[in-house]
């Protein structure tokens, strides 16, 4: 079973979005309601991503170590890394976990798909998933949140988890915030 969450706006280019996007992001919630600890977690990230990302835009280096945060921060995570279009494919970019497949045609496995969607998909048990692409057999739930430079889809962003239902909409929430402060952060892509 899959589940697809809302699609992500994509952040419009431009100074004032992005300033708008982390202002955005280190903003408290204004529903009233009580934060979770995994709210909680994502937001206490978000500071910890921009505080890697001050003053650093090597895109690579950005990219490598935003995915560490997340792979050591988040619970039960088995894999975190990225994805980075080129053509029509998806290439392994930066990463922690296991060595990965390298090239996903878009439209493949759920990396794949969630690039062709331009939708966050979240798959709590890959082996219900039709094409998934098994790269860590220990995997068994996981999340493929897509990546834009305004309306363009620079690739994607993939976590895997040996548990069965690891992640949820507000893990999904919480990485779409932190995928739209890493691009709003980086200039010149070059990608
Ligand atoms: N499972 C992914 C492939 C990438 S790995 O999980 C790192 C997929 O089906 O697209």
């Amino acid at each position: 079973m899959t589940t697809l969450v809302a699609k992500k706006k994509p952040v419009k280019k431009g100074t004032a979005a992005k300033k708008k996007a982390l202002k955005k992001s280190a903003s408290k919630r204004r529903d009233g309601a009580p934060k979770s600890a995994k709210s909680k977690l994502y937001a206490s990230l978000v500071v910890q991503l921009l505080s890697l990302l001050k003053g650093e835009h090597d895109f690579i280096a950005n990219a490598a170590n935003f995915s560490a945060l997340l792979f050591n921060s988040l619970p039960n995570v088995s894999w975190a890394g990225f994805y980075f279009l080129h053509g029509e494919e998806l290439v392994l970019g930066p990463f922690q976990g296991n060595p990965a497949c390298v090239r996903i045609p878009m439209g493949q496995g759920v990396c794949g798909v969630a690039a062709q969607q331009c939708e966050t998909i979240i798959v709590p048990n890959v082996h219900e998933f039709p094409g998934h692409i098994a790269c860590d057999v220990a995997s068994n739930s996981e999340i493929v949140v897509p990546l834009f430079d305004g309306e363009r889809l620079l690739g994607v962003l993939d976590l895997d988890s040996p548990l069965i239902g690891r992640f949820d909409d507000q893990d999904a929430e919480g990485l779409n915030e932190l995928a739209t402060v890493f691009v709003a952060h980086e200039e010149g892509l070059g990608l």
